[in-house]
């Protein structure tokens, strides 16, 4: 709690610099996400926005700056770092599940082991987020036998499980074809919808314009701008996010 009783944000990088090799990657980056606010971030390949999303579970380290976490710097090692992953849940562009358990077991994984919760009771909780995600029927399926919207909704399940206090969607959809986009969207708005924290690399415009409070434009390791989506999309300041936006809109 801060000295005026509020919940202090549950993010805050402070002048974050990172390098691979000779390679600037993150460039004094500063940004606050508060609880509850759907940032989205875009910008060109390259740029350093899933470096960014990594920083924040510290599956990468930072060269220089401070990173915390609900309060906390993050944490390093051992029982302290395995919290912050479990509280941080990530959905990647590739999926990302366990090939040879059942869809089921996918999402009971991490509450039996890292949660300490019974078979019964994450069995039972897991049922519950894949009907959530309209997967329950598959419950039993391999990941191989379903489509990739329906793999990525049981991404998205598995990562509510582990009841995070924030979630880390890099490109979630890039990898799907078109007509399983929005089902995937659709879970994300209703997420969204329900007060989650999300940092969302994407460049869906039209999630960005339903669910994200602000939009971050990243290119070559900086924040170049940020803005909410409407004045982001209608009215970019700088050249980049300009030139940018008028590639992504024309294709
Ligand atoms: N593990 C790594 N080792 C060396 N260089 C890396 C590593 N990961 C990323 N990079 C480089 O860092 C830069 C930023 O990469 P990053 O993946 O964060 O960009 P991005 O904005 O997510 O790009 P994209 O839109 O293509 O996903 C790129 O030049 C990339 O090649
Ligand atoms: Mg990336």
């Amino acid at each position: 709690m801060t000295e005026n009783g509020e919940a202090p944000p549950l993010v805050v990088l402070a002048d974050v610099n990172k390098h691979f090799g000779n390679l600037h990657v993150l460039r004094d980056i500063n940004l606050t996400i508060s609880r509850g606010e759907v940032v989205v971030v875009i910008g060109p390949s390259g740029g350093g926005k899933s470096t960014l999303c990594r920083t924040i579970n510290r599956l990468e380290t930072v060269d220089s700056g401070t990173i915390t976490f609900d309060g906390q710097p993050l944490a390093a090692e051992g029982r302290a770092l395995a919290r912050l992953r479990s509280e941080v849940g990530m959905v990647f562009q590739s999926f990302n599940l366990f090939a040879h358990k059942t869809i089921l077991e996918n999402v009971t994984l991490g509450p039996i082991k890292v949660r300490g919760l019974s078979r019964t009771e994450a069995e039972r909780r897991g049922m519950e987020l894949l009907e959530r995600v309209d997967i329950g029927a598959q419950a039993s399926k391999y990941p191989a036998q379903l489509s990739g919207g329906q793999q990525q909704r049981v991404a998205i399940a598995r990562a509510l499980a582990m009841n995070p206090k924030m979630i880390l969607f890099d490109e979630p959809t890039s990898a799907l074809d078109p007509e399983m986009v929005q089902e995937v969207l659709d879970v994300m708005i209703g997420l969204a919808a329900e007060g989650m924290t999300m940092m969302v690399v994407t460049h869906e415009m039209g999630f960005a314009r339903r669910a994200a409070n602000r939009v971050v434009f990243m290119a070559e390791g900086q924040i170049v701008e940020e803005n909410t989506p409407e004045a982001f999309f209608t009215s970019a300041r700088s050249e980049r996010a300009k030139d940018f936006l008028s590639k992504i809109l024309t294709h």
